[in-house]
């Protein structure tokens, strides 16, 4: 280093030295911002990190390396004895001289000043929703989209993603540049995988605004299908789900929240990544006693760090990107009358389109408009049709990211993907055979209220439920999801 009032420093003075110094003090500024920003924010996010020790830095180093560089050069000026180096003097004595220093400071300032707003606009775009779901436009858009259309499209992506608290945001920060590097490389899983292994417990999430202990009670939900044949004949089925009494004490929930209650401990192993089969599962009940039932064919025991404690996110796992099921969509059409229930066939037609092979969102879009405009030539309504098929495929099929229904299990019910069958379905059992775990009888997580095509159908109502009629198909020895597919059923 060499001493600031010796006889070489005056070698700094120099434009480039000049301008990498004013760069690489900005820099230290910003560094600071962000630090202050990163400790003190209620809630970061990764980019933060990126912005504070990465951008921040390197702009830093170029500075430094500015500086030094000019100071090379002009000493090599020196050396080559090319007469005196262009010196940068300042003598006060001049006007000229105070006038540049005074614009000097004042630009200095500003320059500050513009880096602080600059930094702090950076951090605030960096946190927003626009940010996470945007900007890294392709690999994002299927959640984007979701979510848009989500209970949650007004929950911050880092409310759930990253939470506060330091250890998840180190995580998150490290993960962000990996991110941000694997964007860059275009090299990134298409579909994204998922379960988020880093996803933190629902605690510290999810139970940030859903209080467990204020529970759901009873609730009514239809379910309006329509089946694939010429009439599309409708088939409805009114249920109350037994979510859990709200008007009992917390540690007395029952029904289907009974895993949240604070006193019930369940834990499970599942050997897959995306926890699709579960052949193991550990309760620990309030007084400290454990049962263990397990899957026919599964004698050993799990890996212990493989264990995972049931929590909200094992059944409400696409709280904010669900990919509708396109069974589930046209059925939705159909409902509030988008699509026209007179139409032949239309169930099952656009179902059809919109499950065909397609590469890109525009030979989608195309072929999906050529199919219908084909079978519905006749219709005065056939743009209309075309247009609703075009729409359900835009808000859940991303053929780019291959990002559909099928990539991303829903753990919620149990039609389309094995969800609460996954331990309910009556073969897991404690280790003497004797017991299979409870609640897995049809009643015991809802009631048909009632059930069929027809208004009449539609009007019986039974308050100890109904049992579930089926379009005369026998279902009783197979799980739904081995024929329900989410798109056609396979028979
Ligand atoms: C209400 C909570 C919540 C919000 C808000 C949220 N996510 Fe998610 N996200 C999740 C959960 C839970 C998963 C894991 C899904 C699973 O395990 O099946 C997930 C998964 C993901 C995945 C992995 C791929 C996938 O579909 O499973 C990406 C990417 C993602 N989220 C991006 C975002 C972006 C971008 C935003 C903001 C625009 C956002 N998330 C907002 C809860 C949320
Ligand atoms: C920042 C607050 C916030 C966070 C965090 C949050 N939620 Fe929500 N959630 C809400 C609000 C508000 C609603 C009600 C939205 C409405 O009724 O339109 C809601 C609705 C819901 C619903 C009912 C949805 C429906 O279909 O009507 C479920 C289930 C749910 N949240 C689960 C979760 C889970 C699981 C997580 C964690 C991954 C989570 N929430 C995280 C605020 C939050
Ligand atoms: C065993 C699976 C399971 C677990 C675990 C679970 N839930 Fe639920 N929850 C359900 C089901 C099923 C419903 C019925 C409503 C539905 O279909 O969305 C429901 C309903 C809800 C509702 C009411 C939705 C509405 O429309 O009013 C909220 C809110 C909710 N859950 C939040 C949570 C939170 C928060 C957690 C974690 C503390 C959690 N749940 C854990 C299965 C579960
Ligand atoms: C990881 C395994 C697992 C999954 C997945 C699971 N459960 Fe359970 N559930 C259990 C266990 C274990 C019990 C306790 C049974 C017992 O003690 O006999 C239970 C109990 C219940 C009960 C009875 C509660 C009571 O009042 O006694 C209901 C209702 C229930 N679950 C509904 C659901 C629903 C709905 C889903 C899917 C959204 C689901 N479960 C998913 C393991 C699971
Ligand atoms: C462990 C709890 C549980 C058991 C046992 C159970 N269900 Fe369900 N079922 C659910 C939940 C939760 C949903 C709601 C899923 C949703 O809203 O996404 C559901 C949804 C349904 C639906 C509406 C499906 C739709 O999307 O149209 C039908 C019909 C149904 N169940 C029938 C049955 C029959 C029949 C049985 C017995 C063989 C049964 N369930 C056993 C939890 C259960
Ligand atoms: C052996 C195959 C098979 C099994 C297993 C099966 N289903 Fe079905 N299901 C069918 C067929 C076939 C139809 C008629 C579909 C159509 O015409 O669109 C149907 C229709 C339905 C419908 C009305 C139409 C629709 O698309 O939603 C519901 C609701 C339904 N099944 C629920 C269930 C439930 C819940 C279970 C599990 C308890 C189940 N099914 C098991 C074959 C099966």
């Amino acid at each position: 280093m060499i001493p600031f009032f010796s006889e070489k420093s005056k070698l700094f003075r120099n434009w480039l030295s000049a301008a990498g110094a004013i760069l690489a003090t900005a820099a230290f500024f910003a560094f600071l911002l962000l630090f202050a920003i990163d400790v003190f924010a209620r809630q970061s996010n990764p980019y933060v990190g990126i912005l504070g020790y990465i951008v921040a830095p390197a702009f830093f180093f170029g500075g430094t390396a500015m500086l030094f560089i000019g100071f090379r050069i002009q000493r090599k000026h020196e050396a080559s004895g090319s007469g005196k180096p262009h010196l940068l003097v300042m003598d006060l004595s001049r006007s000229r001289d105070r006038r540049i220093l005074q614009f000097f400071v004042a630009g200095g300032v500003a320059f500050l000043l513009i880096t602080a707003i600059g930094v702090t606009q950076t951090y605030h775009y960096t946190e927003s929703t626009h940010f996470c779901g945007e900007t890294c436009h392709e690999p994002m858009t299927p959640e984007y989209t979701a979510y848009l259309t989500s209970p949650h499209a007004r929950v911050g992506c880092v409310d759930c993603h990253i939470g506060s608290g330091a250890e998840y945001y180190v995580k998150a920060k490290i993960n962000g540049v990996h991110q941000l590097i694997s964007t860059a490389l275009n090299n990134y899983q298409r579909p994204i995988p998922t379960p988020v292994k880093n996803l933190r417990p629902a605690q510290d999430t999810c139970e940030q605004c859903h209080w467990p202990e204020k529970l759901s009670g009873n609730l009514e939900r239809t379910y309006h299908r329509f089946l694939a044949d010429e009439k599309n004949t409708p088939f409805t089925v009114r249920m109350l789900l037994m979510v859990g009494a709200s008007d009992v004490h917390p540690t007395m929930a029952n029904g289907i929240h009974w895993h949240i209650n604070l006193t019930n401990k369940v834990e499970y192993y599942a050997p897959d990544p995306k926890r699709q089969t579960i052949p193991w599962v550990r309760v620990t009940h309030s007084d400290g006693t454990t049962t263990i039932y397990r899957a026919p064919d599964y004698k050993d025991e799990p890996p212990a760090n493989e264990v995972r404690r049931m929590d909200c996110l094992d059944c409400h796992n696409r709280p904010a990107h669900r990919f509708r099921a396109p069974n589930e969509s046209v059925d939705m059409a159909l409902q509030s009358g988008r699509l026209d229930r007179d139409l032949p066939w239309v169930k099952s037609n656009v179902v059809a389109a919109l499950i065909a092979p397609y590469n890109t969102r525009e030979e989608a879009m195309q072929r999906i408009g050529d199919s219908l405009r084909g079978t519905y030539k006749d219709s005065p309504k056939v743009e209309s049709i075309v247009a609703v098929a075009q729409q359900i495929y835009g808000e859940s099929f991303f053929p780019e990211m291959k990002a559909n229904w099928k990539a991303y299990p829903d753990n919620k019910g149990h039609k389309e993907w094995p969800g609460c069958f996954r331990c309910h379905d009556g073969q897991h059992k404690t280790t003497d055979g004797k017991r299979a775990i409870g609640g897995s009888e049809c009643n015991s997580c809802h009631m048909i209220l009632a059930q069929g095509s027809t208004k009449e159908e539609l009007s019986k109502l039974s308050a100890e439920g109904h049992t579930f009629y089926h379009i005369d198909a026998e279902y009783t020895d197979l799980s739904c999801n081995q024929c329900h597919t989410g798109a056609f059923v396979a028979e």
